[in-house]
């Protein structure tokens, strides 16, 4: 066959190929506008799940890597070693270096975060400023005694595993109101999402009343919670 035979012959399976499938002129354009939803939707999720956190949330290390893990088994009584209640009801907190001088005074052993916590604070005898995750606003009622006591709710249930835990994370809180992040939670759009199914995973305003409604069954005044 000579060139001009096989171009013919191609031209001629082209307009088949053509003609077997007719690209109709404007058939895929109402995909433009979804297109365009579906990235201008992406984007905004990016914005608000990846850029909007860190812009809105700052972080800061505690002053002292504290292992609950370590020290529950350096203790006797468990939690309340640390964490327990004052003869009138009210809740000790987080202990003072009081308490752990106790056992500090001299090191305990050759762990370095432990040698440091007793150049720092142990020796020019300084408080160690935590910051408290669970931290409410100060217009916030909350008394331990209620919960812990009458409640007989387990410090997990509000807090989370930190007691079995090895290392303190960082605080994060919110850089306009300077609320601790776990107050309103790990997810921008206050909504509880998959894997947010705990009740210490949020502590708002809402979260509080719900388990009192579920559990006394009445979602309870503004005073109750707002002195
Ligand atoms: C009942 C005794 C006891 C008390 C009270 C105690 N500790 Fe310890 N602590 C230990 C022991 C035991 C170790 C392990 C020592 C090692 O192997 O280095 C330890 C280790 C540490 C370490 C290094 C390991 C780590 O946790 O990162 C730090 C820091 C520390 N303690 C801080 C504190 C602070 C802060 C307090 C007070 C809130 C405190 N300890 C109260 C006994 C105690
Ligand atoms: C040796 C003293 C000690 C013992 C024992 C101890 N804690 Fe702590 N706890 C601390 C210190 C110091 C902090 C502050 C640093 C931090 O957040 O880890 C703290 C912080 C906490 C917090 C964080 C509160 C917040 O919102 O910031 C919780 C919850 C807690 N402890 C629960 C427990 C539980 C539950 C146990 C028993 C399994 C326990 N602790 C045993 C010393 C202790
Ligand atoms: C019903 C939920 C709930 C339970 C149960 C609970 N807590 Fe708390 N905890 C909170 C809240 C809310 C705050 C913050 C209070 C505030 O800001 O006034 C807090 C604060 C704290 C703090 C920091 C206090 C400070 O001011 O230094 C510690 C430590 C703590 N809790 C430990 C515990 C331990 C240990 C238990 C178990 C014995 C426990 N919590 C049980 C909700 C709870
Ligand atoms: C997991 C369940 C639970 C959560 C979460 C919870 N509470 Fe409660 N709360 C209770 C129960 C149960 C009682 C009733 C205790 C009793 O009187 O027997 C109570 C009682 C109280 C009381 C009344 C104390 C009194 O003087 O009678 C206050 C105030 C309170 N809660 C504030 C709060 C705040 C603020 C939050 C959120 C930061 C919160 N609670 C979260 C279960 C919960
Ligand atoms: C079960 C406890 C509880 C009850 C009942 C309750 N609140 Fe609150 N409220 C909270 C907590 C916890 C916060 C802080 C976390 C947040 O902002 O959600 C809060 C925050 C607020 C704030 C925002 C203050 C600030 O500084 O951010 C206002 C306003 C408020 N509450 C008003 C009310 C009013 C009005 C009522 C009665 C209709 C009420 N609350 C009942 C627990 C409660």
């Amino acid at each position: 066959m000579s060139t001009t035979e096989e171009k013919e012959q191609a031209i001629a399976e082209d307009e088949q190929a053509a003609e077997v499938t007719p690209v109709k002129p404007g058939t895929w354009r109402f995909l433009i506008p979804i297109a365009a939803f579906a990235v201008g939707f992406v984007s905004l999720l990016f914005v608000g799940w990846v850029i909007f956190p860190p812009l809105l949330y700052s972080e800061k290390e505690q002053p002292v890597d504290f292992s609950h893990k370590i020290h529950q088994e350096a203790v006797d009584e468990g939690c309340e070693s640390c964490h327990f209640f004052r003869e009138d009801g009210s809740f000790s907190g987080i202990p003072g270096l009081e308490n752990c001088a106790e056992c500090h005074e001299e090191p305990m052993g050759e762990h370095r975060e432990e040698a440091k916590f007793i150049k720092e604070y142990v020796e020019p005898g300084k408080e160690i400023p935590w910051y408290v995750y669970a931290r409410q606003p100060q217009c916030v009622f909350f008394s331990h005694a209620a919960h812990v006591k009458m409640g007989e709710l387990e410090c997990a249930t509000c807090h989370g595993p930190v007691g079995d835990s090895d290392h303190t994370r960082p605080y994060q809180y919110n850089r306009l109101t300077k609320y601790s992040r776990d107050i309103w939670g790990w997810n921008i759009a206050g909504y509880k999402l998959f894997g947010q199914k705990n009740t210490w995973d949020r502590m708002k305003m809402d979260d509080c009343a719900k388990c009192h409604e579920e559990m006394t069954g009445e979602k309870g005044a503004c005073f109750v919670c707002h002195k």
